[in-house]
């Protein structure tokens, strides 16, 4: 039926029409690049567009649907985008912290609520789920990415597919999803936006291309192209990655749209001679959909006429563009998604809250307690300073990317969130005791940041002083100290890169001020990256690692901090030491010269791969994460010595939670292969599992190993297992495991 439809409507329509499908613009209600045409409406009603983005609700998004229906000469609906990352209204938390939870349900959940809520404002096509792999904690976007961990973040991106596809398209609160970005943007280089990428056919096979293939067999509706260039060959220009890979090989049935302006830059990246050139070349490529750069709108039809573009091909990508409004249902209703009443009932709902906030409890990590500093001890506290500069900011509560969600008066801060949980039964004495932008350009940029708060704050030294001094009064009152501290929510993100990731602004002074008096330190950072928190480790008695926690992060932060809940996420990328380790990751290779930090002849270890000024493990590892209750493992076991390629393999350990808590714990399980065919990381996460664990609870905790498991992408780049020596590890992260000896025979 579908195909049919599509036949006959293909047959009714002019070049220019088909040329009008292929274009994506942007409403003006967020502009994440350079060029905004303000023409769009007209555009719509013209039949010159496909799609528009950044433009929805009811009143904006439904008077354009109608626009396209009733005046274009067809009649064919638009589809309204936007980028729903974590959340539409009800903000969950950053999709890195997303991903500490280690529970698909929450990532599933997640997108789920993001789709009922953004379906009901008109929205139905989201580009997200971001699947770019990570390695360098300077990079805005790492907030935006699924971590470090190739199989972690392959399992969190189908999951999240699933959440914003759910079974039927076409159904009122499901959305079409788009893996992004392909392929390579997450290992930009020195972590600046934007920058090339060069990576090996083995490193993007096996570290960046999973989660892509992944989506694809779970049905995602389309993709995105990267701006990165790839080896030499801009992302967006790539007929290897586009059509090689993505359709030949890979079987992708939905479309491709570009990224923001993409095709037009081929030309700075040297790449194409000018802007019908980069549309020749990235259409060919595989593009089906220009995002706003009008590459595709001014000279696809010269192109074609030309010569250099096959109508055939423009058929092609229209009909996958159709068949994507087919599976949507807006030739059977275009208004299907424009419905008031859904919008005020469907958003912000109290489901949709406490499903955030849980999210967000089983997010933050823990990571570190000493002197056991948390939970709070309600029965011996009586006050409680509250200081920093995210103690109380609603604006980077919902940290970035979440362009729909309202920073003002919906968030709820860790003040809000203590007070609520608190009472009168612990007095909060509250001060924000320092800034926390960029030092350097606090002054020249306030008025790019005129918008917060925190610029108005910045007034030199004077102000400063006067703000630790209030701080240090308010922390005099009090038995403890809470931090709020971390980065403001506009440094992580899309251009977003520091080259300092340790806390911004006046943070450290106000710290090393409070510490004189000798109080209990607890900090609850705000970020959406790895910080090198060094100091605060040095200095303060725990750490709990909250990202931006969304609308509902207040009330799940005191929550944790009371011990209503024991911290449960594991961290999914490295924290370094300094920003010299980066790119530091768990699953790095060996080397030829391995250094061994145990050995007491330290002079043998001197020419290895190793630092003068640092040691080379992390500050706080991948995997890593601390509870209130405690989790005793037993020894590990394993069913045999030796696995066939076509058995399996039993690991399994006992857990028993000793503690005085309850809690979750991820259980994790690793592999290396000892000698490959090419050589192989040291650790390579295979499985994990969260568990609930009552006080005194055990638990006998099974994995099973298959040769598939083990499969790697070999020297002659074909996939398989190798026979050989194997050691399995088990833990409660990278660095704190059991390891055994097993061997694979063929
Ligand atoms: O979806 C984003 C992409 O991740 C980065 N550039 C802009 C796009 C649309 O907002």
């Amino acid at each position: 039926k579908m195909n049919a439809f599509i036949d006959d409507l293909l047959a009714k329509m002019t070049l220019d029409e088909k040329i009008g499908q292929l274009d994506l613009q942007s409403g003006i209600m967020a502009v994440t690049g350079s060029q905004v045409n303000h023409q769009y409406e007209d555009w719509v009603a013209e039949g010159k567009v496909g799609s528009i983005f950044n433009n929805f609700t009811y009143e904006r998004a439904y008077p354009l649907q109608k626009r396209a229906v009733e005046e274009s000469r067809l009649g064919i609906p638009i589809i309204i985008a936007h980028d729903i990352i974590h959340g539409h209204k009800t903000i969950f938390p950053q999709s890195l912290g997303e991903v500490a939870s280690w529970d698909l349900e929450v990532a599933r959940v997640g997108a789920e609520v993001a789709a009922k809520e953004a379906t009901a404002d008109g929205i139905m096509w989201t580009f997200a789920p971001m699947a770019d792999m990570v390695r360098d904690p300077r990079w805005g976007r790492v907030s935006e990415a699924p971590g470090e961990d190739v199989y972690l973040a392959t399992k969190m991106s189908v999951a999240r597919v699933q959440g914003f596809q759910g079974d039927d398209l076409a159904a009122t609160d499901t959305m079409a999803a788009t893996a992004k970005h392909f392929v390579g943007y997450g290992l930009s280089q020195a972590g600046r936006d934007y920058h090339s990428t060069d990576i090996s056919d083995h490193e993007l096979w096996s570290q960046q291309m999973p989660p892509f293939k992944a989506m694809v067999d779970a049905g995602v509706a389309t993709f995105m192209t990267s701006f990165n260039d790839l080896n030499g060959i801009p992302a967006s220009g790539s007929k290897y990655l586009l059509t090689d890979v993505l359709r030949d090989q890979w079987g992708f049935e939905g479309f491709v749209v570009t990224d923001y302006t993409a095709v037009n830059e081929l030309v700075p990246h040297g790449y194409a001679r000018d802007d019908k050139h980069a549309a020749e070349i990235a259409f060919n490529a595989g593009a089906d959909m220009d995002m706003v750069g009008k590459s595709y709108m001014d000279y696809m039809k010269e192109l074609v006429q030309e010569g250099r573009v096959s109508e055939e091909k423009i058929d092609h990508s229209v009909r996958l563009i159709l068949e994507m409004k087919w599976r949507l249902g807006l030739f059977e209703d275009p208004y299907r998604y424009f419905d008031k009443e859904r919008a005020e009932r469907d958003i912000l709902t109290e489901e949709n809250l406490e499903l955030a906030r849980d999210a967000a409890r089983k997010s933050s990590v823990l990571l570190k307690n000493d002197n056991a500093a948390l939970p709070l001890n309600l029965e011996s506290i009586e006050s409680i300073a509250l200081i920093g500069p995210l103690a109380d900011s609603k604006f980077d509560m919902i940290g970035n990317w979440a362009a729909a969600g309202d920073r003002r008066t919906q968030p709820v801060t860790m003040k809000e969130g203590l007070e609520a949980r608190l009472g009168d039964s612990v007095a909060i004495h509250y001060a924000k005791g320092a800034t926390y932008a960029h030092l350097h350009d606090e002054e020249e940029t306030s008025t790019h940041i005129g918008i917060r708060s925190v610029a108005r704050d910045v007034r030199g030294k004077p102000a400063h002083a006067r703000m630790i001094k209030e701080a240090v009064e308010a922390a005099k009152k009090a038995d403890v100290i809470v931090l709020g501290i971390g980065e403001e929510q506009r440094m992580s993100g899309e251009a977003a890169s520091r080259v300092e990731i340790t806390l911004p602004g006046t943070q450290r002074e106000l710290m090393e001020e409070l510490k004189k008096l000798g109080k209990p330190m607890i900090g609850v950072v705000f970020s959406g990256r790895p910080n090198d928190l060094s100091w605060e480790h040095q200095n303060l008695d725990a750490i709990l690692h909250a990202w931006y926690p969304g609308t509902s992060g207040g009330h799940a932060i005191a929550d944790l901090l009371v011990g209503d809940y024991s911290p449960s996420g594991k961290l999914p990328m490295t924290f370094p030491r300094s920003v010299g380790q980066i790119p530091i990751y768990y699953n790095m290779k060996n080397t030829g010269r391995p250094y061994n930090a145990e050995n007491p002849n330290q002079r043998q270890e001197h020419y290895k791969s190793r630092y003068d000024d640092s040691p080379n493990t992390p500050l706080y590892a991948f995997g890593h994460g601390l509870s209130y209750a405690n989790f005793e493992y037993g020894e590990v076991k394993l069913s045999s010595e030796t696995l066939t390629m076509d058995g399996e393999l039993t690991v399994s350990v006992e857990v028993t939670n000793r503690g005085e808590h309850g809690g979750e714990e991820v259980i994790q399980l690793y592999t290396r292969q000892m000698v490959g065919s090419v050589t192989r990381p040291v650790q390579e996460l295979k499985g994990w599992q969260k568990v609930h664990f009552d006080k005194g609870e055990s638990k006998t905790i099974t994995f099973t190993l298959t040769a598939e498991d083990l499969a790697f992408y070999r020297a002659d780049m074909s996939w398989g297992a190798e026979a050989g020596e194997f050691q399995v590890m088990v833990g409660t992260a990278s660095d704190q495991v059991q390891k055994l000896g097993f061997t694979l025979v063929e």
